[in-house]
């Protein structure tokens, strides 16, 4: 029997198109920006998700290489690659969730705002592609600033007429992740039995964990809420001084991004019960977009929580959140609407 590298090419790929048209169950899912240093590693486990029978890999560099090494994994995940714009509607048509970690990172002494120029952009380019090609898919939006980015993507969304705010998530699930880990240290618990809120938005004042709702439920001392949330805020900052001009979390994001889109699928498939932090439009406060915890459904945030009881040193912490998201909320906006 011939090996599949000694096969004509034309008939490996029409098996593959076979079984990912008719065969396994499962969900369409495209990574615009995958050949990055966040795309690689969301590729890798992406490739491991059961619920993912396709996955596109769009990059305007090193796609079909990142394609053709994670294609070798022998999960059940059909994966094509697309190099450059001319590729990108091709990348999007059929997709139910797209992913995107396209744009450059933050080195040492930048903020996040810093890559607006940017990324502002490349934002818009891909969800004018989004619009065109998978209207109704969930769009889990990665690139910074995302208290911007979010806010730019409504606009083409809704200059498109295609706009459903509840299918557009930023993820902010780095935060939570980061959360659960430097809370669990503090109270000598594994952070797996850890769960904590983290709203706002997602860059420095505007990320605000609430230690108060900590599950399992617990207190801090002043000092403990003080160090947490602070390091908490500053977790990005953290990694971008450790990488020292190398960019910025890169592997903890896709484990948080592979996290949060397999809530995004298990909620599309109408699992119940699921609730994850996002970046969402709002009305929990006066703010068009705000991060609360909300539920996944079929629907995308098909609920959008409150964010309960808050102590003081939370309630000054959002009214500083709030300062600095509406300044950011407000340039994306302008960004579409010039
Ligand atoms: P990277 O530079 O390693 O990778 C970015 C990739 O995007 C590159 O492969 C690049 O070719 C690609 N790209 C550039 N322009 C593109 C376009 N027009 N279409 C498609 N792809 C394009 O950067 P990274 O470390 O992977 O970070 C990516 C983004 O994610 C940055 O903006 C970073 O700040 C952000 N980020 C967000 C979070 C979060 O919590 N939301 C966490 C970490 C990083
Ligand atoms: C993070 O929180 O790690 C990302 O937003 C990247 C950054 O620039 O800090």
């Amino acid at each position: 029997h011939p090996s599949n590298s000694q096969m004509e090419g034309g008939s490996v790929l029409e098996r593959a198109n076979c079984r990912a048209k008719g065969g396994a169950p499962g969900f369409k899912v495209a990574i615009l920006g995958a050949a990055g240093g966040i795309g690689q590693p969301l590729a890798m486990l992406m490739k491991m998700n059961p619920l993912v029978s396709v996955l596109h890999l769009y990059d305007v560099v090193n796609a079909p290489g990142v394609t053709a090494d994670i294609s070798h994994m022998d999960t059940g995940a059909v994966v094509r690659g697309f190099l450059g714009q001319p590729q990108l509607d091709a990348a999007l048509t059929g997709m139910d969730l797209v992913i995107i970690p396209a744009g450059v990172p933050r080195k040492p002494g930048m903020t996040r705002d810093d890559l607006f120029k940017i990324n502002a952009g490349i934002v818009k380019t891909l969800c004018e592609g989004i619009a065109r090609c998978c209207p109704n898919a969930i769009v889990n939006l990665i690139s910074n600033p995302v208290n911007s980015t979010v806010p730019i993507a409504a606009e083409v969304f809704k200059k498109a007429g295609t706009y459903d705010p509840k299918r557009l998530l930023g993820v902010t699930m780095l935060d939570v992740v980061r959360a659960n880990t430097f809370v669990a240290e503090v109270l000598g618990l594994d952070p797996r039995e850890v769960s904590v809120p983290v709203v706002g938005g997602h860059a420095g004042v505007t990320i605000l964990p609430l230690l108060s709702q900590v599950k399992p439920p617990c207190s801090f001392t002043k000092e403990e809420t003080e160090y947490l949330t602070k390091r908490i805020q500053d977790g990005g900052t953290e990694v971008v001084q450790a990488k020292a001009g190398a960019g910025s979390a890169t592997l903890s994001m896709a484990y948080a991004a592979v996290k949060f889109a397999d809530c995004c699928l298990r909620g599309l498939r109408g699992d119940a019960g699921i609730v994850e932090c996002a970046f969402v439009a709002s009305q929990v406060t006066e703010l068009p977009f705000f991060a609360t915890q909300v539920k996944l459904g079929r629907g995308g945030a098909e609920e959008i929580y409150q964010l309960g009881p808050l102590n003081e040193y939370e309630r000054a912490g959002l009214e500083e959140a709030k300062k600095e998201l509406a300044t950011s909320i407000e340039k994306g906006v302008s960004f579409i609407r010039k």
